[in-house]
C-alpha cells in the first residue's frame, strides 16, 4: 500500500526550498515565453479590450468579427515570426517608402544573429518585455512600471515635432530611441548600430499601423455592417474609385476587400503626411539670452530677468493657463485627477468609471492595466521626457503632449488672443530657471 508522507513534511525546509526552486523555474519559463528569446511566437494577441468596449457601448456581438479580423490581419501583416507588409502599399509609389520588408524581417522573429554578426529579432531582444509582442504595452514588466509602457495601437505618440493628432516622423522616433525618455523606464538605445535603430523604427510603424487597422476593422464591423443580416468584413465588393481598383488588382484575395484596402491606405497615409506638419522652431528674438547661456553684459542679464518674470506671468495667467495644472510655481500641484487617452480608451469611452473596480472587472480580466491618474509634471525637477534643450521645450509648449491633458498653447496669429513666439521663449526661460529658482526659495 502506498504511504502518504506525514503532513509535517510539507513544511520541512527541504520541501520549502524545493517549492521555491520550482516557482523560480516556472517564473523563468514564463519569462522565456514572453521574452521569446528562442521560442517561436506564432500569433499577435488580438485587441480584446477594444472589442469589449465596442460590445459594451454598442450592444454588438463581435466574436465572429474578431476571427475575421484575425484572418485579415494575418493576410496583411503576417505574424510575429514572419511579418508581411501589404502588397498594395509596397507597389504604391507614395506608400512604398514607409516600411521596408527587409528591415521588418530584421526586427521581427526570434533573437538570433548570422555568420556576419547581423542581429535579428531586435524587437524581441530590446522592446517586448515592456511593449509586448503586439506593441500593446502589455509586456511582462508593464504592471510594475510608472508610467506604463506605450500601447502603440492607438497611433498616438507624445514626444514629437508634429501637432496633436499627427503621427511622429522617422526623425522623431530615431531621436526617441537614441535618447530614451528621461524620467521613465524607457531606455536609450544609443549604443545600437544605426541599422538596428532603423529596423526598430520600421517595426514600431508596422505594429502601430497593424494596431490601428485592427481597431478600424472592429469599428467598421460595429458601425457600418449589418451583422445581424450576416454582413462580414471579408465580403467581396466593388471598388468605388479607379485608384483603389488599381490597388486591388494587386490583391488576389478572398479576404481583403476594397474597404479594407482603403482603411489600410488611409492609416498609412497619416504616417506619410507627418513630415508636412513638422513645427519649425523659430530662433529666439536677437536680443534675448536663453537661460543657461551666461549673458555677458549687464543689459543682457536684465533682459533675461525680464524674460523670466514675463514667462512666470504668462505661466500663471489666463491664456497659457499652465498653473491650473502645474500649480503656480510648476510643482505639479494643480489638477491631478485626469487620465490619459490610453486609459480613457477603455474606461470612460466604454462608459466605465475608472475609479469603480467592480465596473472595470471585465476589462481588467482581459488584461487591462489598472487606471492611474496622469499627473501634471513637477517642472521644478528640470527632468523633461521629450528633451531638455530650449528648442525641445519650445516644441512641447507650442504643440502640447498628444494623448494627455497637456494642450497645445493658443498662438497668434491663428488665435488673436494667443501668445507670440517671443512669449513662448519667455515661458521657456521661466521653465529653465525654475529648478534653480525654486531651490533657492525652498532653502530660504
Ligand atoms: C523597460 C521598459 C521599456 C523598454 C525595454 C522599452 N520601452 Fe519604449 N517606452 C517605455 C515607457 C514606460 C514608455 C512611455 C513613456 C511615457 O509615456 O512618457 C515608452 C514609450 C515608447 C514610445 C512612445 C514615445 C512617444 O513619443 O510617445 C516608443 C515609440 C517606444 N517606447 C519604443 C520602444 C522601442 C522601439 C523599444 C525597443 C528598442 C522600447 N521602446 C523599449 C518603456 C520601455
Ligand atoms: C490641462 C492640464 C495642463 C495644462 C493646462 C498644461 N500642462 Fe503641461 N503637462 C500636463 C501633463 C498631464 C503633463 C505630463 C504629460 C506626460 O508626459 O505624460 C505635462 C507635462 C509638461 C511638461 C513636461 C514635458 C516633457 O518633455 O517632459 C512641460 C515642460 C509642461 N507640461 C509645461 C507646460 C506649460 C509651459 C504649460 C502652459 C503653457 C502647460 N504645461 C500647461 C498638463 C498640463
Amino acid at each position: 500500500m502506498l504511504r502518504l508522507p506525514p503532513k509535517r513534511n510539507q513544511n520541512s525546509s527541504f520541501t520549502r526550498s524545493a517549492r521555491r526552486w520550482i516557482k523560480l523555474a516556472a517564473g523563468l519559463f514564463a519569462l522565456s515565453q514572453v521574452t521569446g528569446c528562442d521560442v517561436p511566437i506564432d500569433a499577435f494577441e488580438d485587441n480584446r479590450i477594444f472589442a469589449k468596449r465596442l460590445e459594451l457601448t454598442d450592444s454588438v456581438e463581435l466574436e465572429l468579427v474578431r476571427s475575421d479580423v484575425d484572418s485579415i490581419l494575418i493576410e496583411l501583416f503576417g505574424t510575429p515570426d514572419q511579418p508581411l507588409w501589404p502588397e498594395f502599399l509596397q507597389s504604391n509609389e507614395q506608400t512604398s517608402s514607409l516600411v521596408s520588408i527587409d528591415r521588418l524581417q530584421r526586427a521581427a522573429g526570434a533573437v538570433r544573429s548570422d555568420e556576419e554578426d547581423v542581429h535579428y529579432g531586435l524587437y524581441r531582444e530590446h522592446c517586448i518585455l515592456c511593449h509586448g509582442i503586439a506593441g500593446n504595452g502589455l509586456g511582462a514588466t508593464s504592471r510594475l512600471l510608472n508610467p506604463y509602457p506605450r500601447d502603440f495601437r492607438l497611433g498616438k505618440f507624445k514626444f514629437k515635432s508634429t501637432p496633436i493628432g499627427s503621427r511622429p516622423t522617422r526623425d522623431d522616433l530615431r531621436s526617441l530611441l537614441r535618447h530614451g525618455i528621461a524620467g521613465t523606464s524607457m531606455p536609450s538605445f544609443a549604443r545600437l548600430p544605426e541599422d538596428d535603430i532603423e529596423a526598430l523604427i520600421d517595426y514600431v510603424i508596422y505594429l502601430t499601423i497593424r494596431g490601428e487597422v485592427e481597431r478600424g476593422l472592429l469599428m467598421r464591423a460595429t458601425y457600418e455592417l449589418d451583422l445581424d443580416a450576416g454582413e462580414r468584413l471579408t465580403d467581396s465588393d466593388q471598388p468605388e474609385s479607379a485608384d483603389v481598383a488599381l490597388n486591388q488588382a494587386d490583391v488576389k484575395s478572398n479576404t481583403i476587400n476594397h474597404h479594407t484596402i482603403e482603411l489600410v491606405s488611409a492609416v498609412a497615409r497619416k504616417w506619410l503626411m507627418a513630415k508636412a506638419h513638422v513645427l519649425s522652431v523659430p530662433a529666439p528674438p536677437d536680443d534675448l539670452p536663453i537661460y543657461g547661456s551666461e549673458p555677458t553684459t549687464g543689459a543682457a542679464r536684465e533682459r533675461l530677468a525680464e524674460s523670466i518674470a514675463h514667462g512666470r506671468e504668462l505661466f500663471q495667467g489666463k491664456v497659457a493657463n499652465c498653473a491650473s495644472c502645474h500649480g503656480p510655481l510648476g510643482a505639479g500641484d494643480g489638477t491631478v485627477t485626469d487620465y490619459d487617452d490610453w486609459t480613457k480608451d477603455w474606461t470612460t469611452q466604454a462608459g466605465l468609471d475608472p475609479l469603480d473596480k467592480q465596473q472595470l472587472r471585465p476589462m481588467l480580466k482581459l488584461g487591462a492595466l489598472k487606471p492611474r491618474h496622469i499627473l501634471p509634471r513637477n517642472l521644478q525637477l528640470g527632468v523633461y521626457r521629450g528633451g531638455s534643450r530650449p528648442e525641445d521645450l519650445y516644441t512641447r509648449i507650442a504643440l502640447g503632449i498628444d494623448g494627455t491633458p497637456m494642450p497645445a498653447i493658443p498662438m497668434q496669429p491663428t488665435n488673436p488672443l494667443g501668445l507670440t513666439e517671443s512669449d513662448v521663449w519667455d515661458l521657456v526661460n521661466f521653465l529653465l530657471s525654475l529648478p534653480e529658482q525654486t531651490d533657492g526659495e525652498s532653502n530660504q
